[in-house]
């Protein structure tokens, strides 16, 4: 007889984001004539620039000559993308780091996901409370997450740590050590971001007790300020305790079009092993690489022309956040995140509970947001807006909330 994964019983709920899909359809459902904003799934809105769109356009064409035709691609990513990456992402910030030592994948969701597989079930992760769900659920679905403890979110053997108010969002280094440590910053959910010498505190961490870091840096466009790292790299001997993951999606706009990548240093070696050598195991057994137009199109996001439009995205998207920051704190809400991230996190008015805001918001101002406990416990009374909607649509949604 067959038997399924059990560890699949454990997760609870479903994913945060299908959760909330679900509630916005029955809501239009039951009320057609009201126009809904949506700031809940950070989901971008303006359309890709125009060098991307001509890369992509000049690579369909290529694939419509026998000379030129491509099938499929190198598992691990073609070079001309990888040693861009190296170039424009690594070796100009300082950091040491070689194309091949990069994972070109569909997007920085996966490889969240996937990573995990490399490590054994015995180990002990430690994540962020609150926390994008991806990195939990899949060490739930791998069975290395213990039990679900009834009432309270979580599970028997993570370690949470708590990101709240009083420490800026930004954990401590647990005294209980894991063995994998999960770190987002700038930070999904809050924006909350850390400085390059916290930043080398966990890396400290990590190297003395073996500890390895998963460090996503998916929004590390968003950066203004000098001091705060877009990359775990730029930290001292982070290559033999970090894997990084990265992302086009919000910083060029590929949420539709996948494309991402993960760094992973030769010198990282746990258990004996290479991980680099196991990751590339792992990729080259489950993956048959990004379709090349879209490799081509992540090229295009590293020549001059491409910088520039990319820059004018992020400052777009970055005008809706400095805008619900302000609309917000104006309308007498406590809020943070917002300016080196494309989220806003707020704390939720009157004692009421994230999923009650949630409603609340829905049904008087007709717009949608995110429920800080969808993240975690400690996400509990605070709510998540989005930064990436249309300009209009934000300052109406803004408005609205101010009528509340
Ligand atoms: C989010 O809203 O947290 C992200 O868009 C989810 C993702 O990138 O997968």
């Amino acid at each position: 007889m067959t038997k399924i994964n059990k560890n699949y019983l454990e997760l609870q709920g479903s994913y945060l984001f299908s959760t909330i899909a679900k509630k916005v359809k029955a809501f239009t459902e039951a009320n057609p004539e009201k126009k809904i904003i949506r700031l809940g799934i950070g989901d971008v809105t303006r359309p890709l620039t125009p060098t991307i769109i001509s890369s992509l356009h000049s690579a369909v064409d290529e694939m419509a000559n026998k000379e030129t035709f491509r099938g499929y691609a190198p598992d691990l990513g073609y070079e001309f993308l990888r040693s861009a990456i190296a170039a424009n992402d690594y070796k100009m910030r300082g950091c040491d780091i070689e194309a091949d030592e990069i994972f070109v994948s569909d997007g920085a969701k996966c490889d969240s996901g996937n990573i995990q597989e490399i490590f054994g079930e015995d180990n002990v992760i430690a994540v962020c409370d609150p926390v994008y769900p991806v990195y939990v659920d899949s060490n739930v679905m791998a069975g290395r997450s213990g039990k679900a403890i009834e009432g309270t979110g979580k599970y028997s053997n993570i370690i949470y740590m708590p990101c709240t108010k009083e420490n800026g969002f930004a954990p401590e280094c647990p005294t209980e050590v894991p063995d994998i440590i999960y770190l987002c910053f700038p930070n999904n959910p809050t924006g909350a971001t850390i400085t390059k010498t916290e930043l080398q505190k966990w890396v400290d961490y990590a190297n003395e007790h073996d500890s390895v870091i998963i460090y996503d840096a998916a929004y590390e466009a968003y950066i203004k300020d000098e001091d705060v790292p877009h990359s775990i790299y730029e930290c001292d001997n982070a290559k033999t305790c970090a894997i990084e993951l990265r992302s086009f999606s919000k910083n060029a706009g590929f949420t539709g079009v996948r494309l991402g990548f993960t760094v992973i240093p030769k010198e990282l070696v746990r258990d004996g092993v290479s991980l680099h050598t196991l990751w590339a195991r792992r990729h080259s057994t489950k993956y048959n690489g990004a379709p090349y137009i879209i490799q081509r199109a992540g090229e295009a996001v590293y020549s001059d022309a491409g910088k520039e439009e990319i820059k004018g995205l992020v400052g777009y998207y970055m005008t809706n956040a400095s805008y619900i920051l302000k609309g917000l704190k104006d309308a007498g809400y406590e809020v943070y995140g917002g300016v080196n991230a494309p989220y806003i996190w707020l704390k939720t008015p009157n004692n009421m509970t994230s999923w009650e805001f949630f409603d609340h918001l829905l049904e008087t101002a007709n717009v949608v947001g995110t429920p800080g406990a969808g993240f975690g416990p400690n996400g509990e009374g605070y709510f998540r807006l989005t930064a990436f909607g249309d300009y209009n649509d934000t300052v109406e949604a803004i408005s609205r909330i101010q009528k509340m």
